[in-house]
């Protein structure tokens, strides 16, 4: 009897303590629920996230982003590997993982002169094509792959780093054969093949003065014509003392000027020195391994890793501060060990450049970021 009394009154209390006062555990708020009505949230995916096997990603980005864009899979080399073949194994793998999530799908990228298909500027003996035969392998190539993601990709980099830093046209391939015209024709081609879609300018350097009047110089251009254009990506792959935040914002205010939106599209930022300080994202940039530039091959010290989230904390405040001119703002990779930082511009380090690390739980700068949307 005695037992069943004691028994009975620890029952009672158990669920009286059920029912007031238990504190019940905070609903945990998330990136993307967070950041809702301030702008997107995207993510870099690469195909071992899009195919779903790496789960540990795939959890993450699931739960913190609602925009996401292809690494690597739609770049020129991979998806139009030779003039009459198309590989969309992968591309479409990419763009069924976004739908099947729910996600904003952005395509990256039409015309680049990087991990360009070696076939696309020249013929059999390696001489340029002409002029006509350029312009045809570019609208065949841009009406194919918009035309094949038709309404479900919602936006597309046409253009890729046709800027240089100092504010002139990269003489690329395109430029070399077509001259300035081949960016007006890429945002034609786009456009004609989805009119619905967004078209973007996308680049790297942005904070520099030089080349943010040639991109500004650009996007009027293409107005000019009455071409599309909606917004302009800032890449954003930040080095841990550059660029400023002031010259940050003004290429970002300078960009929303010409009437476009701005986009914040690669955001990575290194954790290692950089004793190359110029390099924006110049993806030929190459720099011989050494262990002094490469410094933090088991973690970052504390106060490194403190001075990391504070100033990823500052671009984001610099985010928020001006979520009016921007639609979306997307980081190049889901943990750090995905980052292409750790084999760019160096092979072989050990950096710490996104907002989840190597056992993909968030960093301190996920909450300051939640915390100051959602004040
Ligand atoms: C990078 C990828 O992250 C790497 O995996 C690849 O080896 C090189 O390209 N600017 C861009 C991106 O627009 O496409 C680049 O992505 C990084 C710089």
């Amino acid at each position: 009897m005695k037992y069943r009394t004691i028994f009975a009154v620890m029952l009672a209390s158990l669920l009286l303590a059920g029912c007031h006062s238990a504190p019940k555990q905070e609903e945990k708020i998330t990136l993307k629920d967070a950041l809702k009505d301030k702008f997107l949230i995207g993510v870099a995916i690469n195909t071992d996230q899009a195919a779903g096997r790496d789960t540990a990603s795939v959890r993450v980005i699931v739960e913190n982003f609602n925009a996401v864009v292809a690494e690597n899979c739609m770049k020129s080399e991979v998806i139009h590997p030779e003039e009459d073949r198309y590989d969309f194994i992968l591309a479409d793998q990419f763009v069924d993982f976004g739908e099947r999530n729910d996600m904003y799908i952005t395509g990256h990228t039409l015309i680049w002169h990087s991990q360009l298909s070696p076939w696309f500027c020249v013929d059999e003996e390696g001489n340029n094509v002409s002029p006509e035969v350029l312009k045809e392998r570019m609208q065949n190539h841009i009406h194919t792959i918009v035309g094949r993601y038709k309404g479900r990709i919602k936006g597309w980099d046409v253009m890729n780093e046709a800027i240089e830093d100092d504010g002139s046209y990269r003489q690329s391939k395109f430029y070399q054969i077509l001259g300035e015209e081949y960016i007006p024709l890429a945002f034609q081609y786009a456009h004609e093949a989805d009119p619905d879609a967004e078209l973007y300018y996308n680049d790297y350097s942005m904070a520099h003065p030089e080349k943010r009047e040639g991109v500004v110089r650009l996007v009027n251009q293409l107005k000019e014509r009455g071409l599309r254009i909606d917004a302009v990506g800032i890449q954003g792959h930040l080095q841990k003392d550059f660029p400023t935040l002031e010259e940050f914002e003004k290429s970002m205010l300078a960009f929303a000027e010409t009437g476009v939106k701005v986009m914040i599209t690669e955001l990575d930022m290194t954790a290692l020195p950089s004793p190359f300080r110029n390099v924006g994202a110049e993806v030929s940039a190459n720099f011989e391994y050494t262990q002094e530039i490469d410094p933090y091959p088991h973690g970052l010290p504390a106060e490194m890793d403190k001075a990391w989230n504070d100033r990823m904390n500052d671009f984001f405040k610099l985010f928020l501060k001006h979520a009016d001119i921007i639609t979306r703002v997307t980081v190049w990779g889901v943990a750090d060990e995905d980052s292409w930082r750790n084999y760019w511009p160096v092979e072989g380090r050990t950096d710490y450049p996104l907002l989840f690390d190597r056992d993909h739980q968030p960093k301190p700068v996920v909450n300051m970021i939640i915390e100051e949307a959602t004040k």
